[in-house]
């Protein structure tokens, strides 16, 4: 047992956020490390994958590019994995950037311009691109064109500049967020799923193997039944329970090994974290079980509204522990019963 390991422990246990999408360089590390190059590494999603599957041979017998494609869900269940699969399968290369860095319409166009024929030109977090940006995409999708302004003032022109014929990969959370016109332009259209228990066990052995783990099938199904149904989290509750293990148990995951780690972590045992802890008793205790606005959570927690809804509530909406209404976000019974809470005798209506 190295003393690195165990002081890493020590700073690890400040974060209460398995959740989060920041992550430890060493974890960022290791995520590249087990992320799967090719389609058949990747675990899951099996419709998505007969889907994309299906595309990148016809696109290849064709010799034509693919149709873009538009990826959405939760964080951390493989849409920048699949992204550069497809750029793999495909065997073209790939650029990268996300909609937040490109801030004036010049920064798009640049990338545009300098894409190669088939290229695959991923963006991520779509849904945060400027709108005036974002109209650069319409004719470079639709038409492979960019209209460069050339000039000033009643002076200038517009001069019509073709690209080369690229794909378009999306990446977003919030599928909701995407725009009419933006998404009618993507041919390809997949939602991304949170993972069966079985498809993360063999997420999980095989990040294993990769990073020399031992582990037991007890370990792996605690870490499975605790991660969410995300891959990345797999991951991260892999490698903490692992420096755990090293310093407790000469280093084999076992099940007791793991759910002490994950104990020390702060996951319960459905993967809940001291935040969705914190959001649920806060709508359970101090808003009655709600509905409460977003808005008011937020302040609440002081957690951006944004994370409250792309991190935290989908899961727990998935198992059923809140609800989102019109008039804001209640309680289910089952969370009621999962936080030991009575319900309440008059039931809001939504029940
Ligand atoms: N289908 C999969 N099979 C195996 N591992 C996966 C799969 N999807 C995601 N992962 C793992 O989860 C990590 C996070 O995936 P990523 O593609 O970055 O998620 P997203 O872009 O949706 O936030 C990857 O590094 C990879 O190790
Ligand atoms: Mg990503």
């Amino acid at each position: 047992m190295a003393d690195g390991t165990a002081k890493r422990m020590m700073q690890q246990r400040e974060p209460r956020r398995i959740v989060s999408g920041a992550t430890f360089d060493e974890d960022a590390r290791i995520d590249l490390s087990v992320r799967p190059k090719r389609l058949d590494e990747y675990i899951g999603q099996k419709r998505v994958k007969e889907n994309v599957q299906i595309a990148i041979d016809a696109a290849r017998s064709r010799n034509e590019a693919l149709d873009h494609v538009l990826l959405y869900g939760p964080p951390g269940l493989g849409k920048t994995t699949l992204a550069q699969i497809i750029a793999n399968e495909l065997n073209v290369p790939i650029k990268t950037s996300s909609g937040p860095l490109l801030e004036r319409k010049g920064d798009l166009t640049a990338i545009l311009t300098a894409l190669e024929k088939k290229e695959v030109f991923f963006l991520d977090e779509i849904h945060r691109l400027q709108p005036a940006v974002e109209e650069v995409l319409y004719p470079a999708m639709e038409d492979f064109r960019v209209d460069l302004i050339i000039g000033q003032g009643p002076g200038a022109r517009i001069h019509p500049f073709p690209l080369s014929h690229f794909t378009l990969v999306g990446a977003t959370t919030r599928a909701g967020l995407i725009t009419a016109p933006l998404r009618s332009r993507f041919g390809i259209v997949h939602r991304l799923d949170f993972y069966e228990p079985a498809d993360l066990l063999i997420i999980l052995h095989r990040s294993a193997k990769i990073l020399n783990i031992e582990m037991d099938e007890g370990g792996a199904e605690e870490i499975a039944g605790r991660c969410r149904g995300t891959p990345r989290i797999a991951n991260r509750l892999l490698r903490r329970s692992r420096d755990f293990a090293e310093v407790r148990a000469a280093g084999r995951i076992t099940r007791a090994v793991a759910q002490e780690a994950l104990q020390m972590l702060g996951v319960d045992e459905k993967g809940l974290d001291e935040v969705d802890r914190n959001l649920m008793l806060a709508l359970l205790d101090k808003y009655g079980g709600g509905p409460v606005g977003l808005g008011t959570l937020s302040a609440a927690l002081a957690e951006e509204e944004d994370a409250i809804e792309e991190m935290y509530e989908p899961y727990l909406m998935q198992i059923g522990m809140i609800d989102r209404t019109p008039r804001g976000r209640v309680a289910t019974p089952r969370a009621y019963e999962y936080f030991g809470r009575d319900l309440p005798k008059r039931q809001p209506r939504l029940f």
